[in-house]
This record gives C-alpha cells, sequence and structure tokens, in this order.
C-alpha cells in the first residue's frame, strides 16, 4: 500500500514538473469524494482515485450527475484483488488532511536543462563512495522547502543521514541541524534492509553507499495523502538530484520501528530516498580494486546511467539529423514513425512507414538521408518498415553508400 501511495505521489510530482515547464500552475486536490466519483467512473474495486491535478482558471458551472453508468473496462490483462490495500484505500480515502493556504512553486529552472532531465530522469542503484558538495546537498534541501501546491495539507519533514558531503560531519541531520555525529552507512543500510543496489557481489555496492539517505517522516492525519505528498517531494528529489548532476534512488522498503528509534524521533517514517553519485562502469572499478573475478568476463549489464547517456545520445542524433535533413525529407520524417536506437553499439535510424506510398517515398530518399546521417555517425544504418504485414524493413549501412549510388 505504501507503495501504491508513494507512486500516486510521484506521478503528480511529474504533472507539476511538466506543468512548470509549460508555465502553468497547478493546483493537487486530495479532499474530496473520492468514492463517489470512483462509483461514477465504473472502477469498481480494480483501480482507484488518489488525487486531482487542476491547472487552468476556475469558473462557474452548472454541475450534474451521469446519465449512465460508466462500463468498466479492465486496464490490465489480469486483476488479483488484495483485501488490504482495498480496505486500506477505503479507511483513508474520506478522511480530511491539514488545510493550509495554497501557494505556488518558484522555481527558477533553467527551463530546457529541466526539460531534458524530466526526460530522461532515472533511478540509479550503484553509488561511488564520493562525497557531493555542501552547495549541492543545500540546493536539495532548499528546493524540497518550495510550497507544496495543494490546500490539503499533511506536513513531511526530512530527515537526512550524510555520508559524504564536503564540509560536513558524518551523522544525522535535520537540514545543517547535526543531531548526532557519526558514520552510519552500516546502520542505513540495514535500515534499508541491506538492499543491493548492485548484483554484482564483489563489489558489494550496497543502497547505503550513497551519500546521503533522506528519511521523510510525518505525524499525519491521513495518512493517504500524507503518503502522496511525500511522493511528490520524491520526485521532486529525483529531478533536482538528475538536474544538478547527481542521482538517486526511492527506496520504499525499510524497517519502519528500527528506523524511527534512530531517528529518535515520534512520528512515522514513510519514505526513504538515497542520493549519490552513480558509478558508471562497475568493471572498470573493479579492476581498479584489483578484484579478479569470474564475473569479470561477463557481459557488462548496463546501468540506469548508462540507459540515461545513452538515450541523451540517441535523442540528440536525432535532432540533428532531423535539423540537417532538407524540407522534403522533414515532411516524409514527419508522417511516419522515427527514432535512433542503439544495438550492438551500432546507431540505427528506424523509420516505420505509415502507408505504402510513404515507404517508397522514404526509399527514395534513403540515399541522400544515409549521407547525413553518416556524416554524424559513421557506424549507423537505418531500418526503414513498411506498413505491419505488408513486407520486411529494408536496411542500409551507412558505409555502404557507393553500392546504391546509381539509386542517388
Ligand atoms: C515509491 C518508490 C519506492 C521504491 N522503492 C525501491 C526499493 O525499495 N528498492 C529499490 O531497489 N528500488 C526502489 N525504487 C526504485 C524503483 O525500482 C525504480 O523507480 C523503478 O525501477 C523504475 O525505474 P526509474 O525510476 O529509472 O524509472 C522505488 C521507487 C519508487 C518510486
Amino acid at each position: 500500500m505504501r507503495y501504491c501511495w508513494l507512486d500516486s505521489g510521484h506521478h503528480l510530482g511529474a504533472v507539476a514538473a511538466s506543468a512548470y515547464i509549460h508555465n502553468r500552475d497547478i493546483q493537487l486536490i486530495f479532499d474530496f469524494d473520492k468514492l463517489a466519483l470512483n462509483a461514477d467512473l465504473g472502477f469498481e474495486n480494480k483501480e482507484f482515485i488518489t488525487a486531482c491535478a487542476i491547472s487552468g482558471e476556475e469558473e462557474a458551472k452548472p454541475i450534474r450527475r451521469l446519465r449512465l453508468k460508466v462500463p468498466f473496462v479492465c486496464g490490465t490483462d489480469y486483476f488479483e484483488a488484495n483485501q488490504f490495500i482495498e480496505a486500506g484505500y477505503q479507511t483513508t480515502a474520506l478522511q480530511p488532511s491539514r488545510q493550509q493556504q495554497l501557494v505556488h512553486l518558484q522555481f527558477d529552472f533553467d527551463k530546457e536543462k529541466f526539460l531534458q532531465t524530466v526526460l530522461y530522469r532515472r533511478s540509479v542503484r550503484r553509488f561511488q563512495k564520493q562525497s557531493i558538495s555542501q552547495e549541492t546537498y543545500l540546493h536539495i534541501l532548499q528546493h524540497l522547502e518550495q510550497p507544496i501546491p495543494t490546500e490539503n495539507f499533511e506536513k513531511v519533514e526530512i530527515y537526512s543521514v550524510v555520508h559524504r558531503v564536503e564540509g560536513m560531519l558524518p551523522g544525522l541531520y535535520q537540514g545543517m541541524h547535526l543531531i548526532k555525529a557519526g558514520n552510519f552507512s552500516e546502520k542505513t543500510g540495514y535500515l534499508c534492509i541491506n538492499q543491493a543496489m548492485s548484483h554484482d557481489k564483489p563489489l558489494r555496492v550496497y543502497a547505503r553507499d550513497g551519500t546521503v539517505t533522506l528519511f521523510f517522516v510525518s505525524d499525519y492525519i491521513n495518512y493517504q495523502n500524507a503518503m502522496q505528498i511525500a511522493g511528490f517531494l520524491g520526485q521532486r528529489v529525483y529531478l533536482i538530484s538528475n538536474y544538478l548532476g547527481i542521482h538517486c534512488s526511492g527506496i520504499g522498503a525499510f524497517y519502519d520501528d528500527e528506523t524511527q528509534e534512530f531517528l529518535e524521533t515520534n512520528q512515522d517514517v514513510i519514505y526513504t530516498m538515497t542520493i549519490g553519485i552513480y558509478i558508471r562502469n562497475l568493471r572498470e572499478m573493479a579492476r581498479k580494486k584489483s578484484y579478479s573475478n569470474e564475473d569479470d568476463s561477463h557481459p557488462m549489464q548496463l546501468t540506469s546511467a548508462d540507459i540515461i547517456l545513452r538515450q541523451q545520445l540517441e535523442y540528440s542524433i536525432s535532432k540533428y539529423f532531423y535539423e540537417t535533413c532538407d524540407r522534403t525529407i522533414q515532411n516524409l520524417l514527419s508522417n511516419c514513425r522515427w527514432y535512433v536506437t542503439t544495438h550492438a553499439s551500432v546507431m540505427i535510424l528506424v523509420i516505420e512507414c505509415p502507408d505504402q506510398v510513404t515507404n517508397w517515398r522514404i526509399l527514395q530518399k534513403i540515399v541522400p538521408m544515409a549521407g547525413l546521417l553518416g556524416q554524424i555517425v559513421s557506424n549507423a544504418k537505418i531500418r526503414v518498415c513498411p506498413p505491419e504485414g505488408q513486407g520486411i524493413p529494408f536496411e542500409m549501412r551507412v558505409d555502404e553508400l557507393s553500392v546504391y549510388r546509381d539509386w542517388a
């Protein structure tokens, strides 16, 4: 259940990030008749409304009930009822939260960079034993203090266990206030159930190896809403960390009572996050540490960070390729679904044609397109796919242009 609410909060955080990019204010609403709306929308016991986000100007409008019942359409292949989740939802759906005055966000991110951060945000599970600057740490905390745009509020406080921040003693903090000094990385690793963030056993990289572990606590009235606010803040931590060039991962699994005891608080611990600098290349790190192990000869698993970098590269190449194409090719591409992807270190420009005519037109332009792509990446190919069931894809490598000289 914890994960359901936290995930919902993360979704709201993503909606708020999108609103920010589009210069819109947003308001989150948690206190409304969720059960009646579930019934009206025909969700049965299979989906639950958790919150509402509004953007735009409010207007007076007559409201009436739907004349017909909305039929239920299953959003998944199968459904497993869960009594615990259903009861937890029902119990917490209608409890009012604490109230506060609505205040909107005031971020001042570079919008283009922030957009890229949103597009490529990922979780990272392997952290280097490397410090982050105090400025980065404070930046993250400051952004967490920004208002949460809702009137239905549950206060969430944040404790940080600093493992490696330049100029700060390791220990348990609230903001910059040191509660107790000490190296607690073993302890926080244990509290987060010693989740191995990497399966590479010789390196033993655990959750505790982040540079800071954040614990979110609350003395909520409404558990459902407090958890969503924690998830909303969690999404903020993800985006701000990635924006500042560091990484993080949410951790929903921890020993509640022992964590509470460690933090010396009576409030409930509702979410944990670990932030730090990712390990890009495990094999390299293993070599540096002089590990010689048979695992080393296995093909390397891509980390989330590798995936982010690869996606960014693919995105930049497709953007640059599109910009260098002439108007005719750009128009043709706009009629297709197309993207750049990587397979076994070969970049592939995939063009999926909606109909045979477009397929034929694209094939007529494949030589100039290969010429342009070849100037950007030498080890690339173009794959032109006809509509599904109407033939097989045609592939051309950009370094075999001379074979197609006659087509040009
Ligand atoms: C609410 C929440 C709880 C999470 N808890 C854990 C966890 O306990 N252990 C873990 O390894 N990852 C955890 N994660 C990270 C997820 O595994 C990760 O978000 C997911 O694999 C999707 O990857 P992405 O964030 O890169 O899109 C959590 C993420 C969220 C949002």
